[in-house]
């Protein structure tokens, strides 16, 4: 099994195939991980650079563990405290390492595009970590693992994501993926933050009722809303917001049907979702996380051109 591609820039360049032998390939590396011994050699010997220069917590920690676990040794690199503040360019700063002997680059970027960039002009594997508002693939397919782990596949599936679409690089790898994968899609959220450009280009329904996506819906991906990333006020406040477009206890058990809340993180409590919701049984976001990591390992694997992921 091999991918058709030698960067994970984002869920439009994969074919579902890829999607596919990814999720399988996690699914072996989850195996693992419920093992009394956790590591395997699998990527012994290649060395992986984490390039964060935008904050992370999940992304971060689960990509560094999944090259622990894989017996891979890595470097981490944050933007703070590194020469990026001398002026140094992206460039040079990845020319730099790479000179090192680093095989592979896990890079997160606040600038759309960025992991495109290097990709033309360096030789090492890419991973995108969360690139601008643009893509978060990884996420998209630790979201897609924990959604067929409970209906056994993606097909079908009747998906809504909730909130802050406009800005949310895992509304859109999780659009490309699930349309891919043949999953249902509706967007739901307020106008302003649900923009043309995606409605228009994707097989998706659109609702600025969220009840009405709640009632359809298997699934519900609420997300954070990106206070950082507005430059523009597009929504009347916080507390308006929760009012209308908020994940509430209330609104789950007036239906007769229990929906499976997910939530990429870190959570706005009280705003995108309550805290009685997020603290339920019917939350996997502690699920989500867990997919991460075998989810990175899957990719790390894959990605390295290595044959035999246990041995
Ligand atoms: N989901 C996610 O990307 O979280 P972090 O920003 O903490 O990595």
């Amino acid at each position: 099994m091999h991918l058709a591609t030698k960067h994970l820039l984002g869920i439009r360049d994969l074919r579902s195939e890829d999607i596919q032998i990814i999720l399988d390939t996690a699914q072996q590396f989850k195996d693992v991980l419920q093992r009394p011994i956790k590591k395997v050699p699998s990527l012994r010997d290649v060395t992986i650079v984490n390039l964060f220069y935008e904050n992370s917590t999940r992304t971060r920690i689960s990509f560094e563990l999944a090259e622990k676990r894989l017996s891979a040794d890595t470097i981490n690199f944050s933007a703070s405290g590194s020469s990026v503040s001398k002026g140094e360019t992206l460039l040079d700063t990845v020319n730099n390492i790479l000179s090192m002997k680093v095989d592979m680059v896990v890079m997160r970027h606040s600038a759309t595009g960025a992991p495109h960039f290097l990709a033309q002009h360096i030789p090492a594997a890419i991973i995108n970590a969360g690139d601008g508002i643009n893509e978060h693939p990884t996420q998209a397919l630790l979201d897609a693992m924990t959604i067929s782990e409970k209906f056994g596949s993606l097909k079908g599936v009747k998906v809504a994501i909730v909130g802050d679409i406009m800005h949310s690089r895992v509304a859109l790898s999780n659009i490309y993926l699930l349309t891919k994968m043949g999953a249902q899609v509706t967007l739901a959220g307020p106008p302003t933050l649900i923009p043309k450009h995606i409605t228009s280009a994707f097989p998706v329904q659109v609702t600025y009722n969220v009840r009405e996506a709640i009632e359809w819906c298997d699934v519900a991906n609420v997300l954070r809303i990106q206070l950082e990333r507005q430059n523009q006020v597009l929504f009347s406040s916080l507390r308006e917001y929760n009012q209308a477009y908020g994940i509430s206890k209330t609104l789950l058990q007036s239906l007769n049907k229990e929906v499976m809340i997910m939530h990429p993180g870190p959570i706005n409590r009280g705003v995108e979702l309550d805290s009685d919701v997020a603290d339920s049984g019917q939350s996997v976001i502690l699920d989500q996380v867990e997919n991460g990591v075998a989810v990175r390992m899957a990719v790390l694997f894959l990605l390295s051109g290595r044959k035999d992921p246990s041995a």
